[in-house]
């Protein structure tokens, strides 16, 4: 069989709505093989569709038809430590996981661009696709079908520190919540802070970052639908955030925050949470991942 790792995603960074991402080092594991049937089965609890809509077999049915090839059926087993529907680009490493798998079945005959096109397309936009397949902080943009992307590292100076509430949030649905149009004030306001952030990330200005965050497009908006919003992120700048946004659609709010202050910054926070009685929310500490999706053989 061969194995697909995919990291988690965080895309946004709180101003660079549908155009930024970067990459976690938190992995989903997918094993694939051709089958004569469809059989999908996964190595955790949770719940997962085992027919043809499973999301992984259904973006690799898509490389086998762009190649002009029939899909029988396939053998999939899942590992899932990404949470699904928190914003942390659950959905996108599936079909990730799917496209590159059914590509290397195929004998590569796409190339990376063409995976990265494929995958944007499916997911509607780039900015958790592309960080997954290529790694790093990923910018994007898309034009007639195409995604133009660079991938670059993210400074070692910053860490991640991953809020994860015990609820879901439909990506669906913060996408509902958005204006249909925005003010050339507002726009402005996030196109200056997008590039600041960008550039911030791979250089390491830490003092820009909690500037740069800031949105006008659309965590505004979304606020509303994730309880306790405003606790955490007033908790995290007092724990010394460098900046703090709403994970993708949310509902996770991610910190960035000094690699030097890592464990102080995660003992207090769960200490912090839990005085102020908001229970069930996970907090992780992670870095980026500077590699993307990974394929061996086993
Ligand atoms: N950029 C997307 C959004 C990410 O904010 O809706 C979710 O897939």
């Amino acid at each position: 069989m061969i194995r697909i790792q995919v990291p988690a995603t965080s895309a946004n960074l709180g101003s660079g709505f549908d155009s930024l991402g970067i990459a976690l080092n938190l992995y989903n594991q997918v094993w694939m093989e051709e089958s004569d049937t469809i059989d999908i089965s996964s190595k955790d609890t949770i719940e997962i569709p085992t027919d043809d809509s499973n999301l992984i077999y259904w973006a690799a049915k898509q490389v086998y038809e762009k190649c002009g090839r029939k899909l029988p059926g396939l053998k999939i087993v899942q590992l899932n430590n990404i949470p699904m529907a928190r914003g942390l680009g659950s959905s996108s490493a599936c079909i990730v996981a799917g496209i590159l798998g059914a590509n290397r079945l195929l004998g590569s005959p796409l190339s990376q661009q063409e995976l990265i096109n494929l995958a944007a397309a499916i997911e509607g936009h780039p900015d958790n696709t592309t960080p997954a397949i290529e790694g790093g902080l990923a910018a994007s943009a898309m034009e007639a079908g195409r995604v133009y992307s660079v991938s670059v590292p993210v400074s070692e100076k910053i860490r991640f520190a991953i809020f994860i509430p015990p609820f879901e949030l439909k990506t669906e649905k913060a996408r509902s919540v958005l204006p249909q149009e925005y003010s050339r004030s507002d726009a402005v306001y996030n196109l200056s802070r997008s590039a600041l952030m960008a550039a911030s990330l791979f250089s390491g200005k830490l003092e820009n970052l909690r500037v740069a965050v800031q949105d006008k497009i659309h965590q505004p908006y979304r606020a509303s639908l994730i309880d306790h919003l405003d606790d955490v992120f007033r908790l995290s700048y007092e724990l010394g955030s460098l900046g703090t946004y709403v994970s993708g659609a949310g509902p996770t709010i991610v910190s960035m925050i000094d690699a030097a202050d890592t464990d102080v910054f995660a003992k207090y926070a769960a200490n912090h949470l839990e005085e102020k009685g908001i229970t069930g929310w996970q907090i992780k500490v992670l870095a980026t991942d500077s590699d993307g999706a990974q394929i061996s053989i086993e």
